[in-house]
């Protein structure tokens, strides 16, 4: 048998530095190591992350966070098989640095290098825990992307729904901050919203009877803007909290029951997966709501722990083993893609407007 490849990872796309050493097992890779530096308080004080300040925090990093990789690992530089590097999307100036890094580490050691998307490592997040075969639905639910993804195969992904305006996260985000929450304030809206009352504040669902499995949030943060200039207590505030992290619940049932139905129209197994991914699958309401949600529509839940959720280095790694056996290796000249999508066939849908 082949030898099992190892692969380093290595991710920059937003504002986490990351590194990770993944070997190929034989049903479930094991990580070796997973080291993630996170820029929460650089950006802190501006409430949302500011590109050149990323950038040169990733320049600052990236060095020390793959040297730590490696030593947690175990391994040394020549052990590694291939380097996988996230490549899009993301911020054009974060990508540049753990590419060009990637690129440089690739061709020192004459191994072979691989250029990962992002979100398909995110796809891909839950192989490093479960064996899990395609295909399967996904939902991604991070501060930069909202959708559902058929995962069909490596490379192979068809999206049954977006957000044509923020994502979740940044709804979570935006949210928080109108209510003096730090950034990034979704876990603290969660926490906000176990004290509160949902019911007090009627927040609108965009686009809830019409445009399939697509979301809009903008107009929910609208109406918490409004709301936001009467609130005086705290009580107010988990109100608010409890409030929005209701309506979105109620809107992510909705739409998601949209995206099961569809995807079972094409995949007639006994029982599919639905796997949650993205920082906001870590809040705990909105899971409970998707367990219950799946006990009805017979899919099975899947939520990668929570390290694998957020963005990390490990699940481009995962991508970067799985692309290694395929030998799809790239070229040292391959650019930066800071749009790049999974489904290529779909369209662009931010600010496309109320058209359906
Ligand atoms: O996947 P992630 O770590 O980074 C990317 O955006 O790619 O997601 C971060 C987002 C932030 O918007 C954060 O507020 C949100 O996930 N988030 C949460 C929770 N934990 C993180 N939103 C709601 N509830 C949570 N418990
Ligand atoms: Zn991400």
């Amino acid at each position: 048998m082949s030898k099992k490849p190892i692969i380093l990872g290595i991710e920059s796309s937003c504002d986490e530095t990351a590194a990770a050493v993944v070997k190929d097992d034989n049903k479930v890779p094991k990580i070796l190591s997973n080291v993630v530096s996170s820029q929460v308080d650089i950006h802190k004080e501006f409430g949302g992350v500011v590109p050149e300040l990323a950038a040169r925090a990733h320049l600052e990093k990236i060095d020390l966070i793959t040297k730590k990789a490696l030593k947690e690992s175990g391994l040394k530089l020549k052990d590694i098989d291939a380097v996988a590097v996230t490549a899009g999307p993301g911020l054009v100036v974060c990508l540049t640095v753990g590419l060009s890094f990637g690129k440089s580490l690739a061709m020192s050691l004459g191994k072979p290098f691989i250029a990962v998307n992002h979100l398909e490592g995110h796809a891909l997040s839950p192989k490093l825990i479960s064996e899990i075969k395609y295909p399967y639905l996904l939902l991604l639910i991070s501060g930069g992307h909202t959708q559902f993804l058929n995962v069909i195969g490596l490379g192979k992904y068809k999206r049954l729904g977006t957000t044509i305006d923020d994502a979740l996260g940044e709804a979570f985000d935006k949210t928080a901050k109108l209510i003096n929450i730090d950034f990034p304030g979704g876990p603290k809206i969660e926490k906000y919203a176990q004290l509160g009352d949902c019911k007090k504040f009627n927040l609108p669902k965009p686009i809830i009877n019409r445009g399939g499995c697509n979301f809009s949030f903008a107009g929910l943060k609208t109406a918490v803007l409004r709301i936001s200039h009467n609130i005086k207590t705290k009580k107010d505030k988990y109100d608010l909290a409890a409030s929005f992290q209701k309506t979105i619940e109620d809107i992510l049932y909705i739409k998601t029951k949209i995206a099961l139905r569809e995807f079972k129209k094409n995949n007639k197994s006994k029982k599919n997966n639905f796997v949650i991914a993205g920082g906001v699958a870590s809040n705990k309401s909105i899971r409970n709501m998707f367990n219950n949600l799946c006990n009805e529509e017979n899919f099975k839940p899947v939520f990668p722990p929570i390290e694998l959720c957020s963005d990390n280095a490990a699940m481009i790694a995962m991508v970067g083993i799985e692309k290694y056996k395929k030998k799809k290796f790239d070229p040292l000249n391959y650019p930066v893609k800071p749009r790049w999508q999974l489904d290529e066939s779909a369209s662009f849908m931010k600010g496309s407007g109320l058209k359906f």
